[in-house]
């Protein structure tokens, strides 16, 4: 599904290369996760696949269910089935949950005729599935949301519309333990159900409650290590000097 080779990109304000030869593929159905020191590149990887302008690929290439994507602009590449939850999500005064949902809903899958009661009962119950109220389809996107309810109307948009692969950046950061079972369930079910997941993260607390296919270390635009579970727990013990990267 998702494969990048030897890509490299660079800031385009400065001309700083970030990412310096970055391998990767995520199957259907697959869940990568990729952990690594703070300014790493992790987060710009992120914005490199989902073709941030900010950023400028220098070489290499990142194909999508066989297509080179590297070159295509952002919406289109929403359009083939990548969804990105962004470390930060941004707050968008003005626009209601419950009207952006739909919206996105459709740019993913257009041929979706669900009625808008039932999608309305679907997007209210997932909702309260991550453990917020419907009344937060009401408010403008995660505007005055706290850090974790943010985190969590990410996950239960993601569960509503369903891509072919997420990208999750720090997911877990600031969840308490029963959203972070919660958000592991649906990230479990939809795995099931063929999704790939690329995840970000600095901690194997997540990652123990899924069944991780491989975890990744990316020091300094790099990916320097790859393993289990294992490399993660190895990780949190003793640190990345220890760990040989
Ligand atoms: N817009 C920008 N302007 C200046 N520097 C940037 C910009 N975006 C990224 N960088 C730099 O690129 C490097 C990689 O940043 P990135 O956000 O990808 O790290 P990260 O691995 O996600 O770190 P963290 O674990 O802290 O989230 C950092 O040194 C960062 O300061
Ligand atoms: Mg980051």
């Amino acid at each position: 599904m998702l494969k990048i080779e030897k890509l490299k990109a660079r800031l385009r304000e400065t001309g700083e290369e970030i990412l310096k030869g970055v391998d990767i593929e995520v199957g259907k159905g697959k869940i990568v996760a990729i952990m690594g020191p703070n300014g790493s590149g992790k987060s710009t990887l992120v914005n490199v696949i989902m073709g941030n302008e900010k950023f400028e690929v220098i070489s290499g290439k990142i194909e999508f269910d066989g297509q080179d994507i590297t070159d295509l602009p952002t919406h289109e590449r929403a359009k083939k089935g990548i969804y990105v939850s962004f470390q930060h999500p941004p707050e968008v005064d003005g626009v209601r949950l419950a009207s952006f949902i739909p919206m996105v809903l459709q740019k993913y899958h257009p041929d979706d005729d669900t009625p808008i009661p039932k999608l309305r009962k679907m997007m209210g119950e997932t909702f309260k599935r991550v453990g917020l109220d419907e009344s937060f389809l009401k408010r403008h996107i995660n505007v005055g949301f706290s850090g974790g309810e943010k985190k969590r109307a990410e996950v239960a948009q993601l569960y509503i519309i369903k891509p072919k692969l997420a990208i999750l950046d720090e997911i877990d950061s600031g969840l308490d333990v029963d959203a972070l079972k919660a958000i592991s369930s649906m990230i479990t079910e939809l795995r099931n159900s063929g999704i790939g997941f690329l995840l970000i993260t600095h901690y194997p607390r997540l990652l123990h409650h899924l069944d991780v296919d491989e975890v990744k270390v990316m020091v300094d635009g790099r990916i320097v290590k790859s393993g289990g579970i294992d490399l993660a727990l190895e990780i949190e013990d003793k640190g990345y000097e220890a760990v040989g990267v």
